[in-house]
């Protein structure tokens, strides 16, 4: 294990996937275990407990080939740092099957903890995922995977299980039609307050509706 990354305690893994959706590089290897790298704006966490995360592919991309082959894929999030912006644009070129990205890129390799697909390196949390489930549909595959390890480099956890906003720094992408464009998900994290004159049978029995959407401190 690279020094400085750390294993996340199952019950904190749903805290270190924030926002719960955001820009990633998903790493998945073939049959022979070549390393295989791609950019996905749209990765989502589906599931809070147990975990799942799911993201969507095209039917002729390595990583369709992949995730169907080997039956897992591990989400590197990526900060919003121009340098690791500029490498994501690579890692989303159309290389050849085969082709490692992040050699391409200039991006580093380590060893999961219990994948073959490799963690990135430079990214700062890692989500490990064996396929639950795909769906085809038009011309992609909806891929479902549930968590089976997380880990983040040491000082962007907080004592309590939290990211460290401006450390893990959480960008977006803008989408296909902006081209090169992201934006930062982690700028100034903003509390609604909300007051809601309710009636308990408003609500589904056994909900404690106006406990909800508090943040603890
Ligand atoms: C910033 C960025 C975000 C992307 N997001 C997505 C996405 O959400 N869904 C998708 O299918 N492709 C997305 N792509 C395109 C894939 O990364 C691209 O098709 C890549 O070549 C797939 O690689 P592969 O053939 O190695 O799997 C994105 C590309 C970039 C640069």
């Amino acid at each position: 294990m690279s020094a400085g990354k750390i294993d996340v305690r199952p019950q904190w893994w749903d805290n270190i996937f924030a926002p719960s959706s955001c820009l990633v590089i998903i790493t998945t290897v073939d049959k022979a275990g070549r390393v295989n790298a791609a950019s996905y704006g749209t990765c989502t966490r589906v599931c809070h407990d147990p975990m799942y995360i799911s993201f969507t592919c095209g039917t002729s991309k390595d990583t369709y080939a992949n995730v169907l082959a080997t039956g897992e894929f591990v989400v590197n999030v990526v900060p919003f740092e121009q340098k690791m912006l500029d490498k994501v644009l690579i890692c989303g070129l159309p290389f050849k099957a085969g082709v490692n990205e992040l050699d391409k890129a200039g991006l580093t390799a380590i060893p999961s903890r219990k994948l073959k697909s490799p963690r990135v390196a430079e990214c700062r949390s890692h989500f490990e995922c064996r396929v639950e489930w795909t769906h085809p549909w038009v011309h992609r595959l909806m891929v479902c995977g549930k968590v089976e390890a997380v880990s983040i480099d040491a000082d962007c956890i907080t004592g309590d299980g939290f990211i460290v906003w401006d450390k893990v720094k959480p960008a977006h992408y803008c989408g296909m039609r902006y081209a090169d464009r992201f934006v930062p998900a982690y700028n100034n994290p903003t509390r609604g307050v909300w007051r809601y004159d309710g009636h308990d049978d408003e609500f589904r029995d056994g909900e404690n509706w106006r406990a909800a959407y508090h943040s603890v401190d």
